[in-house]
């Protein structure tokens, strides 16, 4: 795939905290439907890299472009309608699973159909009666899934995914998985998502690998 055919050109994108190099150079690209895991070891900048691709943390060297824009130049607000990150440890909000899975609706002025959101739930394979449900109730695995299920409301181009199913049992896991990769082909969603299970990593059609990178300068150049 060429760059320009790209929805989303990661290009050349580093992070650095004062002396310390984070990411260096990390170039790939992403088309629409395309489904991609990024792995590798813990603290080697997986997170960092959703974050900067999300438009939460803006990259020290590099440039980012969707749909050929530099994403510097899009609003904020436009661009995570288009590109949702659910992260690593979710944060619920208000009081109950129904006021979590309303919001992405209140902001676009939309009123919700809480029959649709039961389904929604069921799908995810948590009983409908949860809409209810206190979120000071909820396992970290529920919680994993309703910030999931709240920010597949309205599907975006991109999702962008950090360890969603760490908290889950391998019966969850796999049918968030299925999930997942219906939305990429059948909705041609673009997916980057970050894992360190094996079986994910197994069924991967492409695998980006981060290696650690945590040289301040002087020992980059040694
Ligand atoms: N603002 C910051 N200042 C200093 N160091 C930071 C900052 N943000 C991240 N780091 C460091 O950058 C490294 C990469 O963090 P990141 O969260 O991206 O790792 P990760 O690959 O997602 O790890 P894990 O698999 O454990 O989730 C870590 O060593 C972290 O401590
Ligand atoms: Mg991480």
């Amino acid at each position: 795939m060429k760059d320009n055919d790209a929805m989303l050109n990661v290009a050349d994108v580093g992070y650095r905290v004062g002396e310390t190099t984070i990411l260096e150079s990390v170039s790939f690209t992403l088309s629409p439907g395309e489904f991609r895991l990024i792995t590798g070891p813990s603290g080697c900048g997986k997170s960092t890299l959703l974050k900067i691709i999300a438009s939460l943390l803006s990259p020290t060297s590099g440039t980012l472009f969707f749909e050929g824009k530099d994403i510097a130049t899009i609003s904020p607000e436009a661009y995570r309608q288009q590109v949702s990150y659910s992260v690593q440890t979710p944060t619920l909000f208000g009081d109950t699973v129904y006021d979590n899975l309303i919001f992405p609706w209140q902001i676009r002025s939309k009123t919700p159909d809480p029959e649709r959101l039961s389904a929604d739930l069921e799908r995810f394979g948590l009983s409908g009666d949860t809409l209810t449900k206190s979120v000071s109730e909820l396992s970290g695995g529920e919680k994993q899934r309703v910030s999931l299920i709240r920010n597949l409301q309205f599907l975006p181009r991109v999702l962008l995914l950090d360890e969603i199913t760490s908290a889950l049992d391998e019966v969850n896991k796999r049918n968030v998985n299925d999930i997942i990769h219906r939305y990429a082909k059948e909705q041609n969603i673009a997916v980057l998502w970050v894992t360190h299970d094996a079986s994910e990593i197994e069924h991967a059609d492409d695998v980006i690998t981060l290696r650690p990178h945590r040289s301040t300068q002087e020992a980059h150049r040694g």
